[in-house]
């Protein structure tokens, strides 16, 4: 048909081919061959399949008028779309259709996609494609006499685009979705997973949180599950969604908020098993209608009494020995789970990162500790007198509780919690299809301020597990395997053991970025990491085994002169480039003075916010870095970087020393944190992959909410050497490189979140058309008696009781037409 008719006319958008008005040329055509046709009445039927096969094949027929059966089918109208829409195909037959059967459309041309649908109306999503290409499509029918007729159609496919309209500036309490999407609330904070458990009351009455979702939804991963309960990576409509809970709104957790120190037993227990991580069957009763199954038995809930043990070469270690773990290779519990991270064998990793606080240290420690270890607490901020809620307090003697005093009390590590600590602050992989298995920390990885941990698994390479340590002035790091990936170990039963292989021994590396857009990996190896000289208020430092360097690991960053970033916070890669984006949150004023940039961290300046204008210093919006390694291997160790965007508010900022990206209000952000590249199983993870930016911001929000935004980024290099002029309480320049600049086409808002909440946590569904969020802590800045929000019971609409408590909840997002999202 594209041949007989070059000239149809190709329409934008979401494609539907029905276009029963005008008669195609090649019915038209058709009519013409079935008038020729009354010539050969009489001809045997095996010429007239063969003539008819011959020619329905180019143009389409109709016989009818000869044999009586009268049929004209028609493909409809050549149309253009772009990848991951949905195309419908509606075939038509005019004529006797009564007695018309076997009504069928195949395709006969171009990248091969699944035909959903049978008879007259068929629909398919788009392809990815490098550009335009055309997609033929037949539809035939049989006449209740004579042969087969058929008809073909052209579908023109563009690449990808972000495909919606932008979301403005929002301050309301709703997330806000564009148009044409819906979004549905999944798990909140309180909902039962196990049978019997009742419902979340959402009054400070629930217990049970053992068996109920945690608090403060982040990262989140949706792991396939087939029929038969096994992994299944190809599956969009049966997985366990497994999500950190990283930390608590403790006023919304009791009935009248938290109870003075010392707290009680029952409060605290509460609060701790808020924390940790959740695994809950999630799944798609037909057309992407989400829900959770509670009672499922994948179900389960991880929290800081949930039992480990612990993996690498600091297992075993005097580092890790406590009165629960006497031989150091027990762990209990995982806490402060922020950013995740996703093995080739289906198990995921839960990264602990704000763990410090929680702990409580009495000033009568300091004279029972030797230099280095004061120095060591110190430097990973195990500072507090109390701990974040005082739940060392609950009980004297109730060891869930007392472990959070890290004061040396008894006569040996063994009989006190004085390294209670370093038992937190690492990587830790749980097999999700396994509910009883029993998660292992990954002492190789190192311990620091774990924000995530990004697997890339090459063909024929070791693996590359890059790392944030989110603090200001922090390092971004980079674990290579000794082993090389064997793709025989994806689909291996016993999980946990490949995690053996490939994460209990390799080389740990923290970044340098250099001024002239390389940097380097730097190995942190005893033996070869001199001692940490004195400086900043510390000692020197000597390591005394490997283990040392994985329990003290910033102190070995240091050794080496790593690069001071601006909290590194997420970091994911382009599945087709294999570019390593890294997001850097934000810094304040005495981490980046005017004067005390580098060329990863160019900007110092001012955003002022509000009515009053207040001062905003430093790196207030924050931005991404990515880097591509040298060879594009996971173990090289060198590399190429550049700054891929830099937040900005838009409305006030300096444009050309500080909104270096060239943001709009359409488009800009602030405080980058998650991050999260479309699965390369469906179109928008292909050929330029969408990337997703999530935002917790507390500068832009004068302006809106936190955010959600698709970005269809470029590559390292694409933009260029610039100098920033930094003004902020002086004048000093700072080359740095920066990518290609903020376009609508390349950058837009997807989504605004409720009031006082972080959106954090992605994943989608592996054929892109369930987009998967967490929306944590809305209305943080609240109490149980006036609540800062009342999301999720604002989504649909309404306006719930001044004293409805807000819920972290991870949110479904679908396309109205059943597209890929984004797209
Ligand atoms: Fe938990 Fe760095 O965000
Ligand atoms: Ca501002
Ligand atoms: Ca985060």
């Amino acid at each position: 048909m594209t041949e007989m008719n070059p000239a149809t006319v190709y329409s934008d958008g979401d494609t539907d081919t029905n276009d029963t008005r005008q008669r195609s040329l090649e019915s038209m055509a058709a009519e013409r061959y079935s008038r020729r046709q009354a010539l050969y009445r009489g001809a045997g039927a095996t010429t007239m399949a063969f003539m008819g096969t011959s020619l329905l094949a180019a143009c389409g027929e109709d016989d009818g008028a000869t044999f009586g059966s009268g049929i004209t089918v028609s493909a409809g109208s050549n149309v253009a779309t772009s990848a991951g829409r949905v195309v419908t195909l509606n075939g038509t037959v005019e004529g006797n259709a009564s007695t018309t059967t076997a009504p069928a459309w195949v395709q006969k041309s171009g990248p091969t996609v699944a035909l959903t649908g049978s008879g007259t109306t068929v629909s398919f999503i788009a392809p990815a494609v490098a550009a335009a290409t055309d997609l033929i499509f037949q539809f035939s029918a049989k006449p209740g006499f004579g042969d087969i007729k058929t008809a073909q159609t052209t579908v023109r496919v563009s690449p990808a685009v972000l495909g919606f309209t932008a979301v403005a500036h929002s301050l309301a309490d709703i997330v806000a979705v564009p148009e044409g999407y819906s979004v549905t609330v999944m798990t909140r904070l309180g909902d039962p997973i196990a049978a019997g458990v009742s419902a979340y009351a959402n009054d400070g009455t629930d217990g049970d949180f053992d068996k109920r979702i945690g608090d403060h939804h982040d990262a989140l991963h949706f792991f396939g599950l087939s029929a038969t309960g096994t992994p299944d990576r190809a599956t969009s409509t049966r997985g366990l969604m497994v999500q950190n809970h990283e930390n608590i709104t403790q006023t919304y957790l009791h009935a009248s908020g938290p109870s003075a120190s010392p707290r009680p037993l029952a409060e605290a227990l509460k609060e701790i098993e808020c924390h940790g991580v959740s695994i809950v069957e999630y799944a798609d009763a037909g057309s992407r209608k989400w829900s959770y199954v509670q009672g499922s038995s994948f179900n389960r809930r991880i929290t800081p009494n949930t039992p480990m043990s612990f993996h690498g070469p600091a297992a075993g270690s005097a580092f890790l020995v406590t009165a629960h773990s006497p031989n150091g290779t027990a762990g209990r519990g995982t806490i402060n789970n922020c950013a995740n991270g996703v093995t080739g064998w289906n198990t995921n990793l839960t990264c602990e990162e704000n763990y410090a606080g929680y702990f409580r240290r009495d000033a009568a420690d300091d004279a029972k500790r030797t230099t280095a270890e004061l120095d060591s607490l110190k430097r990973n901020g195990i500072t507090s007198r109390t701990g974040n809620y005082g739940w060392s307090t609950a009980s004297s003697t109730d060891d869930r509780f007392t472990r959070w005093n890290a004061t040396i009390t008894g006569a040996s590590a063994a009989a006190d919690f004085r390294y209670e600590p370093n038992q937190y602050g690492w990587v830790v992989e749980i097999d999700p299809y396994s509910p009883a298995s029993t998660p292992r920390k990954r002492t190789a990885l190192g311990r620091f301020g774990h924000e995530g941990a990004f697997v890339r698994v090459a063909t024929g390479q070791k693996l590359g597990v890059y790392m944030g340590d989110d603090s200001r002035g922090e390092y971004l790091y980079k674990f290579v395997s000794t082993e090389t990936w064997a793709a025989a170990d994806a689909d291996a039963s016993d999980r946990l053991a490949v995690g053996d292989k490939y994460l209990d021994a390799g080389t740990l590396y923290v970044a340098r970025f250099n001024a002239d857009g390389t940097g380097a990996w730097l190995p942190l190896v005893y033996g070869s990491v001199p001692k940490r000289p004195a400086s900043g208020g510390y000692s020197e430092y000597t390591f005394a085994s490997q283990a040392d360097i994985c329990v003290n690991t910033r102190f070995a960053a240091d050794a080496v002169g790593a690069t001071p970033m601006d909290r590194p916070e997420w970091t994911v890669g382009n599945p087709v480039t294999g570019e390593i984006y890294l997001t850097l949150t934000n810094s304040d004023n005495t981490n980046r003075p005017y004067n005390g940039t580098n060329a990863a961290n160019p900007r110092s300046y001012n955003d002022p916010k509000g009515a009053s204008n207040t001062a905003q210093l430093g790196n207030p919006n924050g931005h991404i870095v990515r880097l591509r390694e040298d060879g594009d291997t996971t173990s090289a160790t060198t590399f190429k970087w550049d700054i891929y965007l830099f937040g900005a508010d838009a409305t006030d900022a300096d444009p050309t020393n500080v909104n270096v990206s060239g943001l709009t209000v359409a488009n800009d952000f602030s405080s980058p944190d998650g991050l999260n590249f479309s699965r390369a199983t469906n179109p928008s993870g292909q050929i330029n992959p969408l990337l997703w930016i999530e935002t917790d911001d507390g500068a832009l929000t004068d302006r809106t909410n936190c955010m959600l935004l698709a970005a269809i980024p470029g590559h390292v290099g694409d933009g260029g050497k610039v100098t920033i002029t930094n003004t902020n309480g002086g004048t000093a320049t700072q080359d740095t490189y920066v990518g290609a600049k903020a376009t609508a086409a390349n950058l837009r808002r997807f989504l605004v979140g409720p009031q006082q909440c972080e959106i954090t946590g992605i994943d989608q569904t592996p054929d892109g058309r369930t987009l998967f969020v967490g929306i944590q802590h809305p209305g943080e800045n609240g109490t149980y008696a006036a609540p800062g929000s009342h999301w999720p019971y604002t989504q649909d609409g309404s306006t719930p009781a001044a004293t409805v408590r807000p819920r972290s909840a991870l949110i479904a997002i679908t396309k109205n037409d059943g597209g890929v999202i984004g797209l």
